[in-house]
């Protein structure tokens, strides 16, 4: 990764963690808070702060940047979808999924705080997120967008959907487009909300924008996937702060069972390819040349 994009995540990664921090801690000063009630603030804290690359609020700060809309702004949304990332994260391990140990570094939500509060972390997670959103300085019509990228990114015809069709493709064979289909919707919807909701942080941002958002993150958000999937069979389990070997052994259909470990770096590397062409045609800067080094870092990237 060069410096100036290691520089660049860090600084958002840390206004994302202090944020996330004080929205955890709003909720135990809150009036109507009892002590009954900790663990599961507990619980979705852990999660919130392991840890993770926060990719997501990234792409959602880069794009607000080349449409014009304000840091503080973009930090507010990347907290949003930061919350519904980890809620499904934590769902996503659980021993009715993937039944995954490790996450982020440490031991998943649920093995420390047992299944019923880890599903409940999750639905707070996702519930809190929308009001987040809302509490935001953003004129109430762009947080009406904000909402609806969001929660159709993340429901049923997004994220949801493609994890039900993982989970139903175990121990099958699927054709290679529904395999396209499952990662477009469980990873590409998140990426896509993310760079959508970047530019929902300036006014008036053109159609051919955000198709271009949209045309960007699907490419990226499938060599992101692609790359996942590299890196569930030869990446080192300290260095990725997850489990390794989950998908082989739920009998998941992954790229790598499709096309091979040399043919899936090959139909990444075509996605990147993509991504970079894309968001050249559309917009120009520094921001551009940053987002196509964090593209390029997509193919080496060990966690
Ligand atoms: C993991 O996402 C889940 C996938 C969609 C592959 P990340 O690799 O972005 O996980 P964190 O947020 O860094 O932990
Ligand atoms: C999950 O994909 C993506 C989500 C919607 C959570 P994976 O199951 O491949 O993610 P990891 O490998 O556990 O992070
Ligand atoms: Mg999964
Ligand atoms: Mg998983
Ligand atoms: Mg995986």
């Amino acid at each position: 990764m060069t410096e100036r994009l290691s520089k660049d995540i860090k600084e958002t990664a840390e206004f994302i963690n202090a944020e996330l921090e004080k929205i955890c801690d709003g909720y135990e000063q809150n009036e109507i808070f009892v002590p009954e009630m900790k663990a599961v603030v507990d619980s979705a804290r852990y999660s919130l702060t392991a840890g993770g690359k926060r990719i997501r609020p990234y792409l959602v700060r880069c794009f607000s940047r080349l449409c014009g809309g304000s840091d503080k702004d973009a930090v507010t949304l990347g907290c949003a979808l930061e919350m519904v990332h980890t809620y499904s994260l934590i769902h996503d391990d659980l021993p009715c999924m993937d039944n995954d140990d490790f996450r982020r570094g440490k031991p998943t939500n649920h093995k420390v705080f047992g299944e019923a509060t880890a599903v409940l972390a999750g639905d707070a997670l996702l519930t809190e997120a929308f009001s987040v959103i809302c509490s935001g300085s953003l004129p109430d019509k762009a947080k009406l967008s904000a909402v609806k990228i969001l929660s159709s990114r993340a429901g049923i015809l997004g994220m949801i959907g493609g994890q039900e069709i993982d989970l139903s493709s175990e121990g099958k064979e699927i054709p290679l487009d529904t395999l396209y289909s499952l990662q477009r919707k469980k990873t590409g919807m998140l990426i896509e909300a993310a760079c959508l909701l970047g530019c929902v942080c300036a006014d008036d941002v053109t159609e051919d924008k955000t198709e271009c958002a949209s045309e960007f993150a699907h490419a990226f958000g499938l060599a992101f996937q692609i790359t996942d999937d590299i890196l569930d069979v030869i990446g080192d389990e300290k260095e990725l702060g997850k489990d390794i070997g989950s998908d082989a052994e739920e009998n998941k259909c992954t790229f790598v069972t499709y096309l091979g470990l040399d043919g899936a770096r090959a139909e990444a590397e075509k996605q990147i390819g993509n991504a970079k062409d894309c968001i050249r045609k559309q917009f120009c800067g520094e921001t551009v040349d940053i987002l196509c080094e964090l593209c390029d870092y997509l193919l080496t990237r060990k966690s």
